[in-house]
C-alpha cells in the first residue's frame, strides 16, 4: 500500500463545517490502496499506524496537500477560437451585440460542425494534460456547439472516448442558443431536444447532466423549465446557466426543479440568492451556485455575490467555465485567485469550492472531492507553504505532483 510522507500540510476539504473549514492537518501522511485506487488512511505522521510506518513510501518535500481539484464547468471540446471577439469586446462592442450580429457562440457552433471528431478529440485531449499538470483530476465537459443531433452526438461521443487518466463528466447542453436554422421555428428545435435527443443520450449513457443556458439570446424560463424536465424524465439531472448576463429568474428556476447547480449567479437578485437558500434547508445538499470568475473577467462583468450566497448558507463552488468566448482560459487555479480578489472568497473558501463543493455540482462528492478513507485517491501536491501562500503568489504552475485513483499521472 503506498504512503506519502513528509507533508507539511495537509487539508482534506472534508465536509463538515461551512465554506472556509477546510480542515488542516499539520506533518500529515496519506496511505492509500494501489489495487482500488481509494484512501485508506489520513492523519499526522506521527499517528501513522505501524503497519503502514514500514511500508515504502513517497516523500511530500514537505509540501501541501489537497484534494484533486474539480472543474465543475467547462465547454472542453470546440472547433477554432475567437481572439478577434476578445479585442471587439475591447474596442466597444458587447458579447450580446456580438451574438446578434451572428458570433458568439453561432460562430463556434460552426467551427465546431466543421471539426472532425479526431480533431476536437486531439485538442480535448492536449487542453487535459495542461490541466492535469495543474493539479484538476475531474473534468465536467458540456456539449451545446453542435446545436443539432450529428454534432451534439458527435461532441458527447468525444467524451466517451477521450484516451485520459482525468475523470470526465458529461453534459448535454443542447439547449445553448437556438441554431440559425430553427430561428424561426424555435418550438420544434425544442421538440428535438425533448423528444429525440435526450431520450437518446439518456439512453447510451452520453450524459450525467441537462443544462440550460436562459438568457434573452438563449433559452426563456418556461422552456428551460420545459427542456429540465424532460431530461429529469430521463434520468439525467439539472443544470443551470442563470443570471449571468441579467437577472432572468434562473436561480430560482434551479431551485424550483431541484438542479445540481446554478453556474454564473453574477446578477442574481436578492430572491433568487433567498430561493437558493430555501431549496438547501429543504432538500437534502441543494443547489450549488457555481462561479465563474475567468468568465466574469473577460467580460469585465459584475462579481458573482459570493459572499451574500456563502452568508445566507449557499454551498459557492469555483470552476473555469473554459470557452472559446467568455472564458479562454482553462486556468482553475488562476480562477481560484480571482474567486478570493474579485468575489471576495477567502483562499479556504474558494479552495473547499474547488474540491468538495465542485463534487456536489456533479454529483460525485460520495466519491470525490475530500481526503477522507473510502474517497478516491485523488490528490496534487502543491509547492506552497499553505493555501493562502498558494493564491496569493500566483504562479503559472504551483503543482508539482498528482494521482488519479491512486495512480500518479504528474
Ligand atoms: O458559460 N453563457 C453561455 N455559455 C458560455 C459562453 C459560451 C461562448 O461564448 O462560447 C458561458 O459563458
Ligand atoms: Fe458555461
Amino acid at each position: 500500500m503506498p504512503v506519502l510522507k513528509n507533508v507539511g500540510l495537509a487539508v482534506t476539504c472534508a465536509a463538515a463545517g461551512g465554506q472556509d473549514a477546510i480542515h488542516p492537518i499539520r506533518r500529515a501522511a496519506l496511505v492509500w490502496n494501489s489495487d482500488d485506487g481509494r484512501i485508506v488512511w489520513i492523519g499526522e505522521e506521527h499517528a501513522l499506524p505501524a503497519a503502514y510506518a514500514s511500508m515504502p513510501h513517497e516523500d511530500a518535500g514537505g509540501r501541501l496537500l489537497i484534494p484533486g481539484l474539480i472543474d465543475c464547468h467547462t465547454h472542453l471540446a470546440f472547433g477554432g477560437w475567437r481572439a478577434d471577439e476578445f479585442e471587439r469586446r475591447l474596442r466597444g462592442e458587447s458579447y450580446l451585440d456580438i451574438a446578434r450580429a451572428g458570433g458568439g457562440i453561432a460562430s463556434t457552433v460552426r467551427a465546431t460542425r466543421a471539426a472532425t471528431a479526431e480533431a476536437l478529440a486531439a485538442r480535448a485531449r492536449t487542453t487535459l494534460d495542461a490541466m492535469m499538470r495543474l493539479g484538476v483530476t475531474t473534468v465536467e465537459c458540456k456539449s451545446g456547439y453542435g446545436l443539432d443531433r450529428d454534432n451534439e452526438l458527435k461532441l458527447l461521443e468525444v467524451y466517451r472516448d477521450l484516451e485520459t487518466p482525468v475523470r470526465i463528466v458529461s453534459t448535454f447542453l443542447g439547449a445553448h442558443v437556438v441554431p440559425a436554422e430553427y430561428r424561426e421555428r424555435r418550438q420544434d428545435y425544442i421538440a428535438l431536444l425533448c423528444d429525440d435527443l435526450i431520450p437518446e443520450i439518456a439512453r447510451r449513457g452520453l450524459a450525467s447532466f441537462c443544462d440550460v443556458f436562459v438568457e434573452d439570446t438563449a433559452f426563456s424560463i418556461a422552456e428551460a423549465r420545459a427542456i429540465l424536465r424532460a431530461g429529469q424524465a430521463h434520468g439525467l439531472r439539472s443544470k443551470l446557466h442563470a443570471d449571468q448576463l441579467h437577472d432572468g429568474g434562473g436561480a430560482a428556476l434551479a431551485a424550483e426543479v431541484g438542479a445540481v447547480s446554478a453556474d454564473h449567479l453574477e446578477h442574481v437578485s436578492d430572491d433568487g440568492i433567498a430561493r437558493l437558500r430555501d431549496a438547501g434547508a429543504s432538500a437534502g445538499a441543494g443547489v450549488v451556485a457555481v462561479s465563474l470568475p475567468i468568465a466574469t473577467l473577460y467580460l469585465q462583468a459584475p462579481p458573482m455575490p459570493a459572499r451574500h450566497l456563502i452568508e445566507a448558507g449557499v454551498p459557492v463552488a469555483v470552476a473555469t467555465d473554459f470557452n472559446p468566448g467568455s472564458a479562454p482560459s482553462y486556468h482553475l487555479p488562476l480562477a481560484l485567485t480571482l474567486a478570493c480578489t474579485m468575489q471576495r472568497m477567502t483562499p479556504s473558501e474558494a479552495l473547499k469550492g474547488a474540491t468538495l463543493y465542485a463534487a456536489r455540482a456533479i454529483g460525485l462528492d460520495q466519491e470525490i472531492g475530500s481526503l477522507e478513507p473510502g474517497k478516491s485517491a485523488d490528490f496534487a501536491l502543491i509547492d506552497a507553504a499553505d493555501v493562502t501562500t498558494w493564491l496569493y503568489h500566483f504562479q503559472p504552475n504551483a503543482c508539482a505532483a498528482a494521482w488519479i485513483r491512486g495512480q500518479r499521472v504528474v
